[in-house]
């Protein structure tokens, strides 16, 4: 199956509206706006502190009659700290509860690193837990039975490389239907298209935009700036379009599908227009030459700690 005909079997909405870093306030008002103006699929997670005030925007906009559940597609994640099979629904039933919802579209493992059950966010390398002694395929068998109980759609991962991916996919009963990456021109993940074409999976971009507005902590001083690529502008207003519009729509010519974030309403309407942006043979082979395989979320967060037993190069398995 090729992702257009992905897309069309799960019914996903390839542009979505991205959760992380939207501050509590600022959530509330950007998803009720989204929904407003067309948005129909939102993707969230426990980490982003936010899924209280993403719900109850939820809610009152179908309270409102404004959209059916059955209409929108939400995403949320399974934070880190809960990966043993026995926290797993519990932490999808707090999803479920501060989304207000029944039951999710897709229910992605967030990471592919475990931490203690009480570790929110690690500091010491014991706060870690091992893939050796927390098996993914542990995890994600109680993810299969939230999809028997019928909690959730479908299941999927975040962040996992080609390697723990294909290892996931061998040994799955429910495979994995997503893997949610950063993906942009700068890091254009061609192995990973290939890979995931073949066995029909189907790939999210995150930062497809170049995620500016990351903490400082997790910052590059001379990192790249993805807006502002000479390439993406000059195609920008050779379309008459600004430079988000383009890399919006070239994630969506490659079949993939998108999540940028924003909690301003003008921007809000710019990415959603970027459905209707066409680029052609030409912009595709101009933005494919920008692949530089950058990182703007290199994952090194997860090593920084002494003692920690992940490391980048695993972390990608290169
Ligand atoms: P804001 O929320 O104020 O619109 P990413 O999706 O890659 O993480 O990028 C999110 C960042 O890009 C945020 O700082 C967001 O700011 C900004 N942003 C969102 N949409 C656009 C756009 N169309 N043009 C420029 N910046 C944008």
């Amino acid at each position: 199956m090729t992702f257009q005909e992905l897309i069309k079997d799960l019914q996903i909405p390839p542009l979505g509206l991205g959760t992380w870093k939207s501050a509590r306030g600022d959530v509330y008002t950007a998803v009720k706006e989204a929904l407003a103006i067309g948005y129909r699929h939102i993707d969230c997670a426990p980490a982003y502190e936010n899924e209280n005030e993403v719900g109850a925007a939820i809610a009152e906009t179908i309270e409102a009659g404004a959209v059916a559940r059955k209409d929108l597609w939400i995403t949320s994640k399974l934070w880190n700290n809960a990966h043993a099979p026995e926290h797993v629904e519990p932490a999808l039933q707090k999803t479920l509860a501060d989304l207000k919802l029944e039951y999710l579209d897709l229910f992605l493992i967030h990471w592919p690193v475990a931490f203690r059950h009480d570790v929110g966010f690690p500091r010491r390398g014991e706060d870690y837990i091992s893939l050796a002694d927390l098996p993914t395929l542990a995890t994600w068998r109680a993810m299969e039975a939230c999809v028997e109980k019928g909690l959730v759609r479908h299941i999927g991962v975040c962040n996992f490389s080609v390697k723990k991916l294909a290892a996931l996919h061998r040994e799955a009963k429910i495979k994995p239907k997503m893997n949610q990456i950063e993906m942009h021109p700068y890091l254009q993940q061609n192995r990973m298209l290939d890979f995931c074409r073949e066995n029909g999976i189907l790939l999210t971009a995150y930062s497809p935009l170049g995620s500016g507005d990351r903490p400082k902590g997790m910052k590059k001083a001379d990192e790249p700036i993805l807006l502002q690529d000479p390439t993406i502008l000059r195609i920008a207003a050779r379309h008459g379009v600004q430079a988000g519009a383009i890399l919006l729509a070239w994630a969506l010519a490659r079949g993939t599908v998108a999540i940028p974030k924003s909690i301003n309403p003008e921007r809000l309407r710019q990415n959603l227009s970027a459905v209707e942006v066409k680029l052609d043979a030409g912009d595709m082979l101009e933005i494919g030459g920008l692949d530089k395989g950058y990182r703007y979320l290199d994952g090194s967060f997860w090593q920084s700690a002494p003692g920690s037993p992940y490391t980048v190069a695993d972390l990608w398995d290169k």
